[in-house]
């Protein structure tokens, strides 16, 4: 396992469905580690589409796809990963500061994305050379 496998998390929901379909209940500070300030849903992209491509400085977010699938590819400014997200019970926790890209969305996709942080533009970084230039910079602080 690279060392960015360490900076997301999987996140896999209990199913509290009967005879009468599924249910699955995600809360903040419980199967989600934070608290959820904002909820947003992406659909009706296809698989030309890339989205994301930022960074964050305080937004962390857990993305699920509740219908269809997508890929998720996160960039730590040294290595990358692809997580594929197919399943409803199925998460994955972005920390704050991780470069990633959301793709290959099926059809059917829908992908819901849930923050710990209201939206603020400020805290957006789209350009992946600031991005690494920040990431940089804080490492050569942490090793002072
Ligand atoms: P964008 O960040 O490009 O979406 P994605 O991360 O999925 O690629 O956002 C598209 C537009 O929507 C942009 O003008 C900003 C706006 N927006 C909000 O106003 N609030 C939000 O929570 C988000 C995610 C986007």
């Amino acid at each position: 396992m690279s060392e960015i496998d360490n900076k997301y998390q999987i996140l896999h929901f209990p199913d509290l469905g009967d005879e009468r379909g599924n249910l699955v209940v995600v809360e903040g500070e419980q199967q989600i580690p934070f608290n959820i300030k904002r909820v947003f849903y992406i659909y009706g992209s296809d698989d030309t589409v890339v989205r994301g491509q930022h960074a964050n400085l305080r937004s962390e977010f857990v993305l699920i796809n509740v219908a269809g699938s997508s890929k998720v590819k996160v960039d730590d400014g040294k290595e990358t990963s692809i997580i594929e997200l197919n399943q409803p019970r199925m998460g994955v926790y972005l920390p704050k500061m991780l470069w990633k890209e959301m793709y290959d969305f099926s059809a059917d996709s829908v992908l819901l994305v849930l923050s710990n942080e209201h939206y603020d533009s400020s805290e957006y970084i789209r350009d992946y050379d600031e991005y690494l230039k920040i990431i940089g910079n804080k490492e050569s602080r942490e090793d002072l």
